[in-house]
């Protein structure tokens, strides 16, 4: 399967009874190994999590630590980006040159480095 329809089916179960918009997420990391996520609402709505944070944290339970790709894939006629946390989020286990895909439900719209989407970013540099 493609990390479209990965992250297609992964969006079929989704938890999103609040805002009734599911989201699927599928990413494969420098190592070659596939995670999928899907959005978690919560009744306490700011408890919910995004279909990209499950992905990621599938990813760092399994040991893996490098995101190559990410797809995102949600029904809108606008499409769909990550919102500012999951860019963040991503951030922390990617490069700027990370690819990032857009898709609806018929397939890619829009293709992003994280870079594009998340220019001038903090991270552990800036700890240091
Ligand atoms: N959502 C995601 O899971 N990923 C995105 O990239 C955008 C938004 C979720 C959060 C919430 O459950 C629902 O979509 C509506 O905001």
């Amino acid at each position: 399967m493609t990390l479209f329809e990965k992250a297609l089916r992964v969006r079929e179960n989704a938890h999103a009874p609040y805002s009734n918009f599911k989201v699927g997420a599928a990413l494969r990391t420098k190592n070659g190994k596939v995670f999928v996520g899907c959005n978690v609402e919560n009744a306490a709505y700011p408890q919910g999590t995004c279909a990209e944070a499950g992905a990621i944290a599938a990813m760092v339970a399994a040991g893996e630590h490098r995101i190559a790709e990410i797809w995102i894939v949600a029904d809108s006629s606008e499409t769909v980006a990550p919102c500012g946390g999951c860019r963040q989020k991503l951030a922390e286990f990617s490069s700027p040159d990370m690819i990032i895909v857009l898709a609806g439900l018929e397939g890619e719209r829009k293709r992003r480095t994280l870079f594009e989407l998340l220019p001038d970013s903090f991270s552990d540099e800036h700890l240091s």
